[in-house]
This record gives structure tokens, sequence and C-alpha cells, in this order.
């Protein structure tokens, strides 16, 4: 089939390399000249697991292609995927802007039926909107070419993204018309050849889903963090309150993790969008109220801990840091705890040495020019001179560690353990002072 991806972030790019791989012919687009000077010249523009071998392995098959020209892109595709960002505007509402504009060029440049499939994360209605974009512009244009709006939203995972599109738990597609949907049951066949995944909606529950699903993880999450902090304060350890929990399989054992709070690109900013759509429909939505006030409190614990021990003036303290990505993986810093946390201590006047394997370049460019942050090249090089050490993201580098030589080289030996990777009961065998979230 032929296709058009609008977008080549991570949504648009893994959606584009994994249809060309299973055979389609695929034509991204992007407005950004130096990202597709990137992809054309062999690269990615963002980390991601396995991404990078298929996009070549596409390219050279002759079966993936980049483009800045919208003109060809919207005469290439029969199913023209829109897959832009919606950044948050002031309020918090998901910004349109790319959407309809990106629903614009298709309407001004087809030449034949389309469908247009949204799959960027958009407020409920959203469809609508295209499709008048569309109308008007065909309008304009005095012609009358047949088109669909479905609506496809993507539930991948930085870092699984290549795993997450070509083995789909389910594969939602919200369509109103029969054409649309034989088209997207064809497109979508290499991805469910043990069992039936797609679920067909109409276009605004499939809109809904997507927020639903965003919104009751990151609910999970709030709520095991709230949890945590009170267990801390009953003498119970939430990693056994969570194992007793998650055996319920009406409960189940995902997104229970109780932390430095949730960050990335999607749960803090669909969580403010959903609330601000209830606004828009006179509902006060009082739980994802609470899910994200919670979770900017969370990401304030690890401070207070630090505070808690070495005191609110933490001039003359040096910190070592590992993690600064929102989680393990992935380069990406949007919204992630570590920036809160840097800041906060720095404002508390620390002198912070952090690691990341992958998300230091990002760190650069976030704090720029912090003459009282520094980086290390290795893991254990953050620990020398260091008061303390405190962990933000759980790479898997981190996991087994060389404890003695932590506590050796500490000058402390205290560890704030944001992302609870140890069992407080070695930790004290070794003597290191550790501060978890929720543990005894
Ligand atoms: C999420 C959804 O999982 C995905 O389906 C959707 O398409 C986009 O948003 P992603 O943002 O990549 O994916 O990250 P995810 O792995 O879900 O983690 C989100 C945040 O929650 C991270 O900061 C993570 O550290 C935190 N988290 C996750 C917890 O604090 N506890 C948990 O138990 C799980």
């Amino acid at each position: 089939m032929k296709i058009t991806v609008v977008g080549t972030g991570y949504v648009g790019l893994v959606s584009g390399a994994c249809l060309a791989d299973v055979g389609n012919d695929v034509l991204c687009l992007d407005v950004d000249p130096a990202k597709i000077r990137i992809l054309k010249g062999g690269g990615i523009p963002i980390h991601e697991p396995g991404l990078l071998e298929i996009v070549r392995r596409n390219v050279e098959a002759g079966r993936l292609f980049f483009t800045t020209d919208v003109e060809r892109a919207a005469r290439h595709g029969t199913i023209q995927f829109i897959a832009v960002g919606t950044p948050p505007d002031e309020d918090g509402s998901a910004d349109l802007k790319y959407v309809v504009a990106a629903a614009r060029n298709i309407g001004k440049h087809m030449d034949g039926y389309r469908v247009i499939v949204n799959k960027s994360t958009v407020p409920v209605g959203t469809g609508d909107c295209v499709r008048e974009a569309i109308v008007a512009e065909l309008a304009a244009r005095e012609v009358d070419f047949p088109f669909s709006v479905v609506s496809n939203p993507e539930f991948l995972k930085e870092g699984a993204a290549v795993d997450d599109f070509m083995r789909p738990d389910r594969i939602i597609v919200g369509a109103d018309d029969e054409r649309a949907i034989d088209l997207m049951r064809e497109l979508y066949g290499p991805f469910q050849r043990n069992r039936e995944k797609m679920l067909m909606m109409d276009v605004r529950s499939a809109e809904l889903t997507k927020y639903a699903a965003n919104a009751m993880l990151a609910t999970r999450i709030s709520f095991m963090n709230e949890l945590a902090n009170l267990a801390e304060t009953l003498g119970a350890d939430i990693e056994l309150v969570r194992q007793g929990i998650g055996s319920d399989p009406r409960i189940g054992w995902h997104f229970l993790y109780a932390g430095c709070g949730y960050g990335g690109s999607c749960f803090p900013k669909d969580v403010k969008a959903l609330i601000n759509t209830g606004h828009e429909r006179g509902h006060d939505l009082l739980i994802l109220n609470a899910v994200e006030v919670a979770n900017e409190v969370q990401k304030l614990r690890l401070v207070d801990k630090v505070v808690a021990r070495f005191g609110e003036d933490l001039s003359g303290c040096h910190f070592g840091l590992w993690g600064l990505a929102f989680k393990p993986n992935t380069d990406d810093m949007r919204d992630a705890p570590s920036r809160i946390i840097v800041a906060e201590l720095l404002r508390r006047g620390a002198t912070l040495v952090a690691y990341d394997p992958v998300a230091m370049d990002e760190a650069r460019r976030i704090f720029g020019d912090e003459p009282r942050l520094a980086y290390a090249e290795r893991p254990m090089e953050v620990l020398e001179g260091a008061d303390a050490l405190i962990i933000v993201t759980e790479w898997k580098e981190f996991r087994s560690p060389d404890f003695i030589r932590i506590k050796q080289t500490l000058r402390h030996a205290v560890v704030f353990d944001g992302r609870n990777m140890y069992e407080p009961s070695v930790m004290a065998r070794v003597g290191l002072e550790y501060h978890g979230i929720g543990r005894r």
C-alpha cells in the first residue's frame, strides 16, 4: 500500500519505518529540513532501540522515503497518517495547529481518495476539525475528492516503541465508513496474524480511549506514590504492599511502582489536556486533578528527603546523580522529574555531578551553562567527593553496582533512591544509609 506519514517524531518515524518493514511504500514528511537531512543521511533524529536498523533496512530496500515536499506527500499515500506534535498551550490544552496545518496541506494537494488517519494524541472532536479543514481546502480548489477521517491512537512506549508497534496489544480504530475500515483492516493485517487485535469504534470514542489509557496509568502511579508516602509514616513497605495487591488479577502487576513521579511526553501532557477538556464541558475531573497535583509534589519528594538529612540550606553540599532521562532507554527529558530535582537542589545551593548513559547531551541543552552542575563519563565518577548519591532513573546498569565501593567513595555513605532499585536490608548490611520511596 502507498502510505504517507506526516511528522517524523517518535510516533511518526516508528510507524513509518514499521509499516515499510512489512512491505508498504512509505513516504515520511516533515517540515523540519534538519530532521529530513538526518534521515536522508542514514541517521535518525531520536534515540530509540532498534529503530535505526529498521530505517536503514527499508531505505536500502527502496520502501521508505523522506521529504519536506508537502505536495508530493499529499499525492503519495492513499493512507495519510498525521503524527505531528500536539504541544500544550498556556492553559494545558493540546494545541492543534500542527494537526490542522497537516490536514490543510493534504486538502490542498490530494488528487484522489484519501484516508486521513490521526495518530497524534488529540482532544475528542479533532476528527471533525480535520474533516472541516480538508472540506475547506477542497472547496477553495473547487474539486470534490472523497476522503475518510480515522482515529488510530498510538500506545507505543519510548524505549520499546518498535516492539510495541510490531506486536501491539490492541489496535484502536475509530472510523465511520466501510471503505476506511476495509483499508485499515488490510493495513494492520500483518500485525495481527495470531489473533484479532483490532477494536473498531466511532472516532470520538477512539480519541477518548487514548486519553483514558494514559490517565488511568498515571492515576495508578500517583495512587501508589501517595500510599508510599503514607507507608513511610506507618513503618510499612510499599514494595510488599505492591506485591500484595498486584497479585490480585483485578489489579494486576503493571504501573504500580512508587517513585519520584512520572514524566515523559505523554502522561503529564495528556492528564492536563483531559482536565481541560473536562473544564470545557463543565466537568471538574476531581480524580485527575489530584493525580496531577500528587505528581508535582512527588517530584520534590527526593529533595525533601535530602533536606531532612542535610538541612534546608544545601550550600557546601555536593551530590552525585544517577539518571536524568524521564525513564530508562531514552534520552528524552520532557517533564522528567530530574529537571525539578536538579533545579531545586541548585536553588538550595548544592553542587551536582550527574551521569546518564544517553541523556547528558539533552541535559546540557536544557540546563545550559550551569557552573554548579557537572557531568561524569562513568557512574562511579559521580561519587567522588559527593556527600550522597541520588538516583532518579532506574537504568539497568545501576541495578547491581559495587555497594562497598559506593560506601567507601561517598563522604557520608547516604543513598537517596527515587526508583526503589535496592533492598533496604542489603543496603543496611553494607553500611549504606538508604532512603527509598515508601520503603521500610
Ligand atoms: C506512555 C504510555 O505507556 C504509552 O502507552 C503512551 O503511548 C505514551 O505514554 P512513555 O511516556 O514512553 O509511554 O513511558 P512509560 O513507560 O509509560 O512511563 C511513563 C512514566 O511513568 C515514567 O516517568 C516512568 O518512570 C513512570 N512510571 C511508570 C512510574 O513512576 N511507575 C510505574 O509503575 C510505571
